[in-house]
């Protein structure tokens, strides 16, 4: 399992901790939490210098650490306390833009015969005047994804805001110098890589306009080019080159499985995809059915690992999403108990709602704020940050809080810790296909996970009402999503939304 934190809102320890932001520092204060709840491996979103346009993902200088989240010694004590602890460390690689105060950018924008211009994708504008093609830009209603630089005269193209200029990856200096990134990351002992928006890398040459079905789109979620795939396979071959099965993590922000899945390639591509159509699916049995056949046809049938992602910073966190704790303990089996990697946001093993955010304490121009609010480390007034965080409270915090929740066995934090702990325990868990039970009543999801020596049953009930499930004799139930029964033999009935493993 990976744990996602967002540093700005994880915990504010030590130099750096003054601006109300997160730091290095305070993750690596946390780690040991972080094996008590049974976590794997951790994926740090950015933390490189940068103007924070968009909070980290507008970088400036991908080899060095923002001093608002501490230093390089910094990270280099955290990596290495994550290792002693055998945690594996994943970071954020932005390849498809930098931010436009990036030296390459600055340069490129300086003139048209610029030693980095053909870093980024510089057009004329369109014949009438305007913008090169209709391309949309993410963030905003139907933004243009170019800016016209009045300088030099040209538009350069930006699929997030106008401060992420998109870099050109048809240009081989550009390519040689994104690997040089990888290097120092990979020299350093990182793990591996979550990649940013990475099918968006290689682009049309044509830069042809949007088809008529896609106009008004962002065309950070249609960009799908053949060339991107060449680049992967570079990049795979880099990233394998080194000892101890380093891992290439994958953002492929196209909304269908099915073009999630080529992104493997023939296992010479990314290790990794997130596939974000469950996140999308709302909380019905039939509907998640679809999604669950939809990996297995498109993922398992080719050999390509499933991911499971319910929460990032991103996306409204679950238990806002799917309307009480009941259900985010439910959907905690969904992303735990079926075959895959589950990438977990940090504060959804809280339960965490998403902060109300009143319109002047807004601060992204992607309206993500409420999903970014600081994790609650304790009870006190403070949730132990030494400063006003940057981002208010989520909902609850008093209760809602590590502290609290790690005092109380019947917290959906500890409903967390056991489920991992038998995700880790049981081969059929951690490795097993999933195969859906057909007998399941209607609101019941239900699948045997199997490998040759160890078998489980998991279900959910997506509805308000108890279900009968009869998965066989002999079952015993090992977890339970409100707690009761662990350890009993199963009764053959499901509460209204509740979820379990049972086990022979
Ligand atoms: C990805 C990130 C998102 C960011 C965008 C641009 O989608 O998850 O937070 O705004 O890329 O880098």
């Amino acid at each position: 399992m990976v744990y996602q934190i967002y540093p700005r809102s994880f915990a504010a320890e030590g130099v750096g901790g003054e601006a109300g932001v997160g730091t290095l520092e305070g993750v690596r204060r946390h780690l040991d939490h972080l094996v008590w709840l049974g976590v794997d491996a951790l994926w740090l979103s950015p933390f490189f210098r940068s103007p924070m346009a968009d909070f980290g993902y507008d970088v400036s200088d991908h080899c060095d650490v923002d001093p608002i989240f501490g230093t390089l010694a910094d990270f280099d004590r955290l990596l290495a306390d994550a290792h002693d602890r055998g945690l594996r460390v994943l970071i954020d690689w932005v390849a498809n833009h930098t931010s436009d105060r990036h030296p390459w950018f600055v340069d490129s924008r300086s003139s048209r015969q610029s030693a980095h211009r053909r870093w980024y994708l510089w057009r004329d504008p369109s014949p009438g005047g305007g913008p090169p093609n209709n391309w949309r830009a993410a963030f905003g209603q139907d933004v243009p994804a170019w800016t016209l630089d009045p300088a030099t005269g040209q538009y350069y193209l930006h699929l997030f805001l106008p401060e992420q200029p998109d870099v050109d990856w048809s240009h081989r200096p550009l390519v040689e110098a994104m690997h040089d990134v990888l290097r120092f990351w990979l020299d350093r002992g990182v793990d591996g890589f979550r990649a940013d928006a990475i099918h968006a890398i290689g682009k049309d040459p044509a830069l042809a306009d949007e088809p008529e079905t896609l106009v008004g789109q962002p065309r950070s979620s249609t960009n799908d080019h053949p060339s991107t795939h060449e680049l992967l396979r570079e990049v795979r071959t880099l990233v394998d080159s080194y000892p101890d099965q380093r891992v290439m993590v994958g953002e492929v922000y196209l909304l269908e499985t099915a073009k999630v899945a080529p992104y493997y390639g023939e296992g010479d591509e990314l290790h990794l995809a997130f596939n974000f159509p469950p996140l999308y699916t709302p909380w019905e049995a039939t509907a998640w059915r679809t999604r669950l056949e939809e990996v297995e046809r498109h993922f398992v049938e080719v050999d390509a690992w499933p991911t499971w992602v319910l929460g990032n910073h991103d996306n409204p966190r679950p238990r806002t999403r799917y309307d009480s704790e009941a259900r985010a303990r439910a959907a905690a089996f969904l992303l735990l108990g079926l075959q895959g990697t589950p990438f977990l946001y940090a504060g959804d093993e809280l339960g965490l709602e998403d902060a109300v955010i009143a319109p002047e304490q807004a601060v992204d121009p992607g309206g993500r704020d409420g999903c970014r609010a600081p994790i609650p480390w304790d009870a006190s007034p403070d949730h132990g940050w030494a400063r006003p965080p940057w981002l208010p409270w989520p909902p609850q915090a008093e209760t809602r809080n590590v502290e609290v929740q790690r005092r109380d066995a019947g917290s959906i934090l500890h409903l967390y810790r056991r489920l991992l702990a038998a995700r880790r325990a049981s081969p059929a868990l951690s490795l097993g296909g999933s195969t859906i039970l057909d007998h399941a009543p209607e609101g019941v999801l239900a699948w045997a996970r199997d490998t040759p020596q160890d078998q489980r049953v998991v279900a959910v009930n997506f509805t308000g009402a108890a279900r009968a499930l009869s998965p066989g004799e002999g079952w015993a139930v090992e977890v339970s999503s409100d707690g009761h029964g662990e350890g009993e033999p199963w009764t053959g009935q499901l509460g209204a939304d509740q979820a379990v493993v049972l086990r022979p």
